[in-house]
């Protein structure tokens, strides 16, 4: 009886089309018998055979709805719009911890295999990274609370800002978004690198969340990344040296190298090949930093001064927020107080 109070009260409403603001679960209710009058009219406009099963008449109209309403036999506690609804239940919730960094590592899928069908240079190609941060520069002005993101090889991490309450920081939702946008960036982008190497199948890319809760955990994860970056960067290097210009074989490299230090591959590179490790590309040894600018842009605009109030077409300089790279070092302080808006969680 119940049940049927609300529903007659609220029938009113609907057949006016009055905008109504329950509060659940009568919320509920409201929005199923929405569902029923509209599966009401689909009814009646599919009828072919001019019966309509509703009468124009309000009254029966009314009656008719409430009889159909009997047979969903659905009460105010238990508002469930099927009797499968409840593996809804088994859903579970993922929010990142609040108040901490939020880092977002996403890595190529067999890249091993994907840079050598693709005919990518070794030990690095210029293309394949350039790529890369381009597609983590549009994940960048898609997702505006990263703060800052690194890059090398087939991996990039993009750090969200601690205060960040985007999907309520459900883990999930972060991490298939900024993965998913970076995979399709990957692509859409792929021609402008490659213009003369069709993309053989599509790429992929794994991804972790991580969450740090100092300022100094953040700062190693990022020292971490780049001083592997270090060390396979300069591990290739002398491999492929002693590979393509030594003529050893792949496994002889190997052995060659392989209880090392990184003073003795210097040695070997400056020694054997002539190269000074610390004059290769800053991007090669150091990764791609990507952080926010704000850049002074000149645009046409259409406006009066105060000395001219007439309206015309005006150069006019705005500051804009722009993704700029960086090949830097970023385990040492200068970058960090160069960068103190960083740490201080203000996104630009
Ligand atoms: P999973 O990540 O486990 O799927 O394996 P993976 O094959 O992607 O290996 P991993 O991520 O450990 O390493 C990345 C690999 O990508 C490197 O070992 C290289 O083979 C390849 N790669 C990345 N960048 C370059 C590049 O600039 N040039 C070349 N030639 N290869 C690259
Ligand atoms: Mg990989």
């Amino acid at each position: 009886m119940k049940n049927l109070r609300i529903m007659q009260s609220l029938s009113s409403a609907f057949s006016l089309h009055t905008p109504l603001i329950l509060t659940t679960p009568t919320n509920n209710l409201f929005l199923q018998l929405r569902t029923l009058r509209f599966s009401c009219n689909t009814t009646q406009r599919s009828n072919k055979n001019g019966s309509f099963p509703f009468s124009i008449q309000r009254g029966k109209r009314l009656t008719n709805r409430l009889q159909a309403l009997k047979h969903l036999s659905f009460s105010t506690s238990a508002m469930a719009k099927s009797k499968f609804e409840y593996v809804r239940q088994f859903e579970t919730q993922d929010p990142c911890l609040p108040n901490t960094w939020i880092v977002i590592r996403l890595d190529g899928r067999n890249f091993h295999r994907f840079s050598t069908d693709h005919g990518f240079t070794k030990p690095n190609d210029e293309r394949a990274l350039q790529l890369m941060t381009r597609a983590a520069e549009t994940v960048m002005n898609d997702f505006r609370d990263i703060i800052i993101s690194y890059g090398q090889s087939d991996e990039f991490s993009f750090v969200l800002k601690k205060s960040t309450m985007l999907y309520s920081r459900r883990a999930s939702k972060l991490m298939t978004h900024i993965v998913s946008q970076f995979s399709s960036s990957y692509v859409f982008h792929w021609a402008e690198h490659f213009p003369d190497k069709p993309l053989q199948y599509p790429p992929g890319f794994d991804g972790r969340v991580i969450l740090y809760p100092s300022n100094k955990n953040l700062r190693d994860y990022l020292s971490w990344r780049q001083a592997d970056c270090h060390i396979n960067n300069l591990y290739n290097t002398c491999f492929w040296a002693l590979v393509q210009q030594g003529g050893m074989t792949n496994t002889q490299a190997e052995e060659k190298i392989r209880h090392t230090f990184s003073a003795d591959k210097n040695e070997i590179l400056f020694s054997e090949f002539g190269i000074n490790y610390n004059n290769e590309p800053e991007m090669y040894k150091k990764g791609t930093i990507l952080v926010w600018k704000r850049v002074e842009e000149t645009v046409m605009k259409t406006c009066r001064t105060a000395e001219d109030p007439v309206e015309r077409p005006r150069k006019v300089t705005k500051l804009r927020k722009k993704v700029v790279p960086l090949h830097t070092d970023i385990i040492g302080d200068v970058f960090w107080e160069e960068h103190s808006d960083i740490l201080e969680d203000e996104c630009l």
